[in-house]
């Protein structure tokens, strides 16, 4: 089964013009006009111009939208139970934000139902899912017991393949005076119970948390069961967490707030992706990371939520784009790139992240011309459809809201007569537009057998 989806207004497609996969960090963001893509089954078959479209068993019309590849979000942490909005108010009314927080969340995880926290993790992938996150990554944590944290990367299990053992997120209180006993249990018995559940396992190495020899020791630990590296570093103050990251050979060095010369100089002679976390700035109402120092320095970098009850409670990339783009000093094409692409490759994963035949078919359209409305239009729901291994995702129904009208250039050239909608269709309800004369730049009616 294959599905032309054609009139769109801008293709990102992050591939450089010898085909390649996006090229590293800067300059690999790129993206074409009035394009068209094939998908065939999960894949796509083709990228173009509109123009030269191939037929296909099924069509749809973008009227002039962007269509993205999904957006990757590869910093998580969706398995936990309560909320700590109170944390949050205090905070913004001046409390600085401690790592010690993390236990009220390991509380009340623990004190959780599988069926609770089951719910809210799929709950809040949902959330991703229908703002544009087609794969993610998920973290585990707020257990901080051998059965807490394999039932939490067990449940993970069950919505992602990108799983996370961070059984060293911070000593839980029971081990308050013996933190090399609570190390032994991570690097022991719980990663025994985790692993066989997990592809990753992270640590978070900070002031409160765990030192860098600590850190060395559980990385090296889950290294020896067959899992990969990554690690939460230089969050709150400047410390050991990327020299650990980068001699560990970890896919990516996480949150990066606070850099010295040698962590960056660290970063950009090593395969480590620095992953920029905006919302946990936000909410934490800390200084946010100089994405353009570490781009400028050749760095791999990559943009994703971190979402979760204490730091950061955002599930959208849309958001994390924006703040990118209006304090990091990135550019609109960087943070795209950083948060489909870089996120791929902050999870080592070849087929996503960009759109060219053999990818996996996860794109985006947005109610919108081009990329750059992502940070233009800041807090505004903007995602109209998702595709997902090739298979349409069900969105909310959208308001009937007047769509601005793009300018004719955009228009595609194919396809300008709206055919009736197809009784089968997946895709969400489209909207009606209301200004005279956009009938057709819009509408998702337009879907029909070829
Ligand atoms: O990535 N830094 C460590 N872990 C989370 C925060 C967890 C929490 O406060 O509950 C983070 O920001
Ligand atoms: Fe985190």
């Amino acid at each position: 089964m294959s599905i032309l989806i054609t009139g769109i207004g801008e293709l990102v497609t992050n591939v450089s013009p010898d085909g390649g996969p996006g090229g590293d960090g800067h300059g690999g963001f790129a993206a074409m006009g009035d394009a068209a893509l094939v998908i065939e089954g999960d894949q796509i078959a083709w990228t173009g111009p509109a123009s030269r479209a191939p037929a296909a068993d099924e069509q749809v019309h973008a009227g002039g939208r962007a269509v993205l590849p999904g957006f990757v979000d590869s910093h998580a942490h969706l398995v936990f139970g309560g909320e700590r909005s109170a944390e949050f108010a205090a905070r913004m009314a001046g409390q600085p934000y401690a790592a010690g927080g993390i236990r009220t969340t390991v509380a009340a995880t623990r004190a959780a139902s599988d069926d609770d926290l089951r719910a809210g993790l799929r709950g809040l992938a949902s959330e991703m899912l229908r703002q544009g996150t087609t794969v993610l990554e998920c973290k585990s944590g707020y257990g901080l017991t051998v059965e807490d944290e394999c039932r939490s990367v067990a449940l993970a299990r069950e919505i992602t393949t990108e799983v996370t053992y961070l059984g060293a997120h911070v000593v839980p209180a029971e081990y308050a005076d013996d933190p090399a006993g609570y190390v032994a249990l991570v690097t022991g018995e719980m990663l025994d119970a985790c692993a066989p559940h997990a592809r990753w396992v992270d640590v978070f190495c900070e002031r409160g948390a765990f030192d860098g020899d600590q850190a060395r020791a559980i990385l090296a630990a889950g290294k020896a069961r067959g899992l990969l590296p990554r690690v939460h570093a230089s969050q709150l103050g400047p410390g050991p967490g990327i020299a650990v990251a980068v001699e560990a050979g970890a896919a990516s060095a996480d949150h990066c707030t606070f850099l010295t010369d040698a962590d960056i100089a660290a970063l950009a002679s090593s395969e480590t992706v620095a992953t920029l976390l905006p919302g946990a700035e936000f909410g934490t109402r800390q200084p946010y990371p100089d994405a353009r120092r570490l781009l400028d320095a050749g760095v791999t970098v990559a943009l994703a939520t971190d979402c979760n009850p204490g730091s950061s409670f955002t599930s959208s990339m849309p958001f994390c784009v924006a703040i990118a783009v209006r304090d990091m000093r990135m550019t609109t094409a960087e943070a795209v790139w950083a948060a489909t692409a870089g996120g791929a490759r902050a999870l080592r994963r070849p087929d996503i992240g960009y759109l060219a035949p053999g990818a996996r078919a996860d794109l985006v359209m947005l109610d919108a011309p081009s990329h750059v409305y992502l940070a233009y239009r800041p807090g505004v729901p903007q995602v109209h459809a998702v595709w997902q291994s090739g298979r349409p995702v069900a969105l909310p129904q959208r308001r009937p809201t007047p769509a601005p009208p793009y300018p004719s250039a955009a228009l595609p050239q194919r396809c300008p007569t709206p055919a009736p909608p197809h009784p089968s269709a997946a895709l969400p309800a489209p909207f009606h537009p209301s200004v005279a004369g956009t009938a057709g730049l819009w509408d998702m009616r337009h879907r029909q057998r070829a």
